[in-house]
């Protein structure tokens, strides 16, 4: 791959669902100016309009784009049902809603010739793709780039990487992103996912795994801040849109649309990937969870993990979130009198972790990257009896926490497995032994 291929973001300061237009053109003057759709738009290119919300939603959450391209989207042949593999979609109804602390190794190694969108396992959701509500929790192990395209008209794909890079050539231009950092295809958006890294093993051939949040609501937004004032957390000039950058390209393209839970297959005469020029608010992005500033005590006690909080897809409760993404990114642990790893908790919220590198401070071991866990609505969950007894006994003084960094798809609705998630080889057995031998160490006075 040549360095112009892999000349793919530039910082273009993104402010995520506070209605900030971005501009691009691969070529200069292709976007026309002052009108959307002029009677003829230049070198000859084609006006489209894609609408992430309505026409009619407020303007601080309203999402489009304005792409200008070779050839328009409807000039395609019809789409015919193709596979789902392991991929899922709300509603899960194939398994009983489960109460038990469950935990996942790592995918296996998938079949020699697996792409990304092959490689996509869905592990378990909820609310439903056809009514826009809830989400599912997918990973992903490929070995092979993608020759064909994907678009999700079920909800927008938030990748996490955890191994790997990737190169996601989309219709807005292309987004390389390396574990540490996330990137978001909007709904609807076509892309192709090509791998950048050789093998773990230093051997020929790439492979890539990682985490996917769908989610089906609400586009995901940055948090409003509250007395935290006008900065922290994830700043919005930190988030990367793509530099326009098209294929003119005739021949056979295999287009894969998911649509309601299932896939539709077509095949293109041409690449869609074929915007020249976009200008809008509804644009995928790239952020690299080491930009999180993150915020915590500097007295005693935790913040709630919300304080963690990057990107937020909110339902129509105030504050009551569809689902939120949230980091665990080094920080230091300075809090006085106060047991440092995560508390003991049960959560009406439901809780899926992911764990991209290093370890994770509530947990001694068992919990790796690649691999995951679900904390259930009111499944009680906390640090488990070796790291209790290390935190209770620590002295307290300031700590850098700076050997991991774990992630949380939380989400308002409990998580439903899919059969292959709950009967998967690698499901952990017996994970609440992590908790076994926590003494009682009450003495009453
Ligand atoms: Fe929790």
């Amino acid at each position: 791959m040549g360095a112009d291929a892999r000349k793919t973001a530039e910082a273009l300061s993104y402010l995520t669902g506070f209605g900030n237009e971005h501009a691009s053109e691969a070529v200069p003057g292709a976007l026309p100016e002052g009108r959307n759709a002029p009677q003829r738009a230049p070198f000859g290119l084609y006006a489209e309009q894609l609408s992430g919300t309505a026409f009619t939603e407020p303007r601080a959450h309203n999402r489009r784009s304005w792409l200008y391209r070779i050839r328009p989207s409807a000039a395609h042949p019809e789409f015919t049902r193709t596979g789902n593999g392991a991929l899922r979609t709300a509603p899960f109804t194939e398994t009983v809603p489960d109460p038990n602390r469950l935990r996942w190794n790592p995918l296996p190694e998938p079949p020699a010739g697996t792409d990304f969108l092959a490689g996509l396992w869905t592990l378990g959701g909820n609310g439903d793709a056809t009514q826009r509500t809830g989400m599912a929790v997918h990973l992903y192990h490929a070995n092979s780039s993608m020759e064909r395209v994907f678009s999700d008209a079920d909800g927008e794909l938030l990748i996490v990487p955890e191994r790997g890079g990737l190169l996601l050539h989309t219709e807005f231009g292309r987004l390389h992103v390396e574990p540490a950092q996330v990137a978001l295809i909007p709904r609807g958006v076509r892309f192709r996912v090509e791998l950048l890294d050789a093998g773990s093993d230093g051997g020929p051939s790439p492979t890539a795994r990682g985490y996917v949040c769908e989610n089906y609501g609400a586009p995901l937004r940055l948090p409003d801040l509250g007395p935290i004032g006008a900065n922290g957390l994830a700043n919005p000039r930190d988030f990367q849109a793509p530099v326009a950058a098209y294929e003119d390209e005739t021949g056979p393209v295999e287009v894969v649309n998911k649509f309601c839970g299932n896939l539709w297959t077509a095949v293109y005469d041409h690449s869609p990937l074929d915007v020249v020029a976009w200008h809008g608010n509804y644009v995928p992005y790239l952020y690299d969870l080491r930009r999180f500033n993150v915020i915590g005590t500097i007295s005693y006690d935790h913040p709630d993990p919300s304080i963690f909080t990057v990107l937020t897809s909110p339902s129509d409760t105030p504050g009551l979130a569809g689902v939120d993404f949230v980091v665990f990114a080094p920080r230091w642990l300075v809090g006085e009198d106060t047991f440092r790893p995560p508390y003991f908790h049960r959560n009406v919220m439901s809780e899926y972790m992911g764990l991209i590198e290093g370890a994770y401070d509530a947990k001694a071991e068992g919990f790796v990257p690649g691999g995951g866990s679900l904390h259930n609505m009111m499944s009680a969950h906390g640090p488990d009896r070796e790291t209790f007894e290390k935190a209770s006994a620590a002295e307290l003084r300031p700590q850098r926490i700076d050997d991991g960094l774990a992630f949380m798809f939380e989400t308002r609705w409990p998580v439903a497995l899919t059969p292959h998630a709950a009967t998967a080889d690698h499901l952990q057995p017996r994970y609440d032994d992590v908790w076994r031998g926590l003494e009682r160490h009450f003495r009453a006075p």
